[in-house]
């Protein structure tokens, strides 16, 4: 059953003192953090650089703004030693999005004090070795109906009960969940995730489509965003836009073959049309159906063909803002900001897409060292520490999908380490693998900082150790296949 957010916060007097903070249940959590904002001068509001973490920094800043509370917020690439140091250790709140969960240890180091901290996060909790509790509201925390929450959605929950009216922002909250990729297995939002975006319905700022599977539909020529799907597959159609042009000719959707004519311009009749053919298309291949369709998230305020129409194209401008170092021009898109920054974020998300394409052609082309139970490459400097994860991602399909891949690289601006991320599949996580487990295990053996989720996780370690470091966790996974899922 999901819970609605209730509207019980106002005014109680909640006072944290250092590890007197006790974890409660989800209303309990919401209570505190709503009091705890409220009881502040003024807020820094810390956040990671993707997609989910400009989206929930956004919302909560918009939140505070809105009660008349000064924010300033800082984007860090990942919260380690080197990056607490832009984090002052005085009276004013920090709130972590996106982050904190798994960094409480060094918050505690810092010698911050959880009167002036609270972590809205789904990553996994890692309590500080003193005990610290530091207020937090973590989707990870309340059971299944949150678990496939972001920390965008998190964010949405707490500024929906700091005032009713809030539901606007409904709309970064799904851009930050579709950006995680909370949709991905499912086709479809699911739990209070769901329960959010039909929020953003309700209040006219979100309208829900079921249509084909595919990434572009605001955006991009129907035959190009059909050709470009490798999941699903379409057979006669991924890869070649010529006969997905053909196809589109055939069906009167294209009047000639430059039409240029987008997914969102089609008519019901239209939609419903090309979905068979396609289904059929598959069928007739022997392809399976079931990730045809989804769920699609439309913003219909947002202009025409741009990214800002859809949920999925909106976090790539996000990805592109925040991972090639400008996320404040991300935050200033999620502010409303229809001007030069959007200007400026359109001409990132060219660039992002176009190395993008790069990065998975070369881990293609390159190939994966098959280790057992994990397949890795090494890209050294070819590509930035903030981007490696999402072609680790994107690429995984065309590997053995049972080995979970991991990408190392360099980091430029610091040349002792080394970055990891890793990439696996659900059905892997029936089986018993637990990417963030194993990374932290492996991390902590090498002297390195690791985290994430079971899905999708990371880590930096010394540079040096990579060879041991991979066997290490290659055998930490192949301990998790053979124990097998508590669940199974
Ligand atoms: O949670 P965090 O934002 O730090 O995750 C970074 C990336 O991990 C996301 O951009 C997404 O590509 C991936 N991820 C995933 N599945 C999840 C959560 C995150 O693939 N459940
Ligand atoms: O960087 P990447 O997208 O691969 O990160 C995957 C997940 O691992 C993210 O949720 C990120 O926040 C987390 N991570 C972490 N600690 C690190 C590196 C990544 O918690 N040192």
């Amino acid at each position: 059953m999901i819970r609605a957010v209730g509207n019980h916060a106002k005014n109680i007097p909640i006072v944290i003192h250092s590890t007197k903070y006790i974890r409660m249940d989800f209303t309990d959590d919401i209570n505190v953090a709503t009091a705890i904002i409220k009881n502040a001068d003024a807020v820094k509001i810390i956040s990671h650089v993707d997609a989910d973490g400009i989206a929930s920094g956004a919302i909560i800043a918009q939140a505070i703004s809105r009660l008349g509370i000064p924010i300033t917020p800082l984007f860090v690439r990942q919260l380690e030693s080197r990056t607490m140091r832009y984090i002052p250790n005085d009276n004013t709140l920090k709130i972590f999005t996106d982050l904190g969960a798994g960094q409480q240890n060094l918050m505690e180091e810092a010698g911050l004090s959880p009167d002036n901290v609270l972590i809205l996060d789904h990553h996994i909790n890692q309590p500080a070795s003193e005990g610290t509790m530091y207020p937090q509201v973590n989707s990870q925390f309340y059971g299944q109906e949150y678990a496939k929450c972001s920390a965008a959605g998190v964010s949405y929950l707490v500024a929906k009960e700091l005032n009713p009216t809030n539901t606007d922002l409904a709309e970064l909250a799904v851009v930050g969940n579709i950006g995680d990729m909370m949709a991905r297995e499912t086709c479809c939002l699911v739990g209070i995730a769901r329960w959010i975006a039909e929020d953003g319905v309700k209040s006219g700022h979100i309208r829900i489509a079921k249509g084909i599977n595919c990434y572009g539909l605001s955006t991009r020529p129907l035959h190009l965003c059909l050709a470009n799907s490798d999941d699903p597959f379409l057979p006669g159609i991924s890869g070649n836009p010529k006969a997905a042009a053909n196809l589109m000719l055939k069906l009167g959707i294209y009047k000639k073959s430059s039409d240029q004519r987008t997914w969102e311009e089609l008519h019901a009749d239209e939609v419903k049309m090309l979905a068979s053919v396609v289904a059929e298309q598959m069928i007739a291949n022997g392809e399976s159906t079931e990730r045809l369709f989804a769920e699609l998230y439309f913003f219909p305020h947002e202009i025409e063909k741009t990214p800002l129409r859809n949920a999925s194209e909106y976090a790539t401008m996000l990805n592109a803002c925040g991972r090639w170092a400008k996320p404040k021009i991300g935050m200033d898109i999620c502010f409303g900001n229809r001007d030069q920054q959007y200007h400026e974020a359109e001409h990132m998300l060219r660039h992002h897409r176009s190395i993008i394409r790069e990065l998975c052609e070369h881990i293609l082309n390159t190939g994966v060292v098959d280790a057992g139970s994990i397949q890795w490459i090494h890209t050294g400097d070819l590509y930035p520490d903030t981007i490696v994860g999402i072609g680790a991602g994107m690429t995984l399909q065309k590997f053995d999908t049972t080995k979970p891949i991991m990408v190392l690289c360099s980091v430029s601006d610091e040349p002792d380490l080394v970055k990891i991320s890793m990439r696996t599949y659900e059905t892997m996580l029936r089986r018993g693998v637990d990417l963030q487990a194993a990374l932290i295990v492996a991390a902590t053996e090498f002297n390195g900082t690791g985290g994430g989720h079971n899905i999708a996780a990371g880590a930096y370690i010394p540079k040096g150790c990579e060879n041991d470091f991979i066997k290490r966790v290659n055998e930490l996974i192949a301990w998790q296949l053979a124990a097998g899922s508590p669940n199974r």
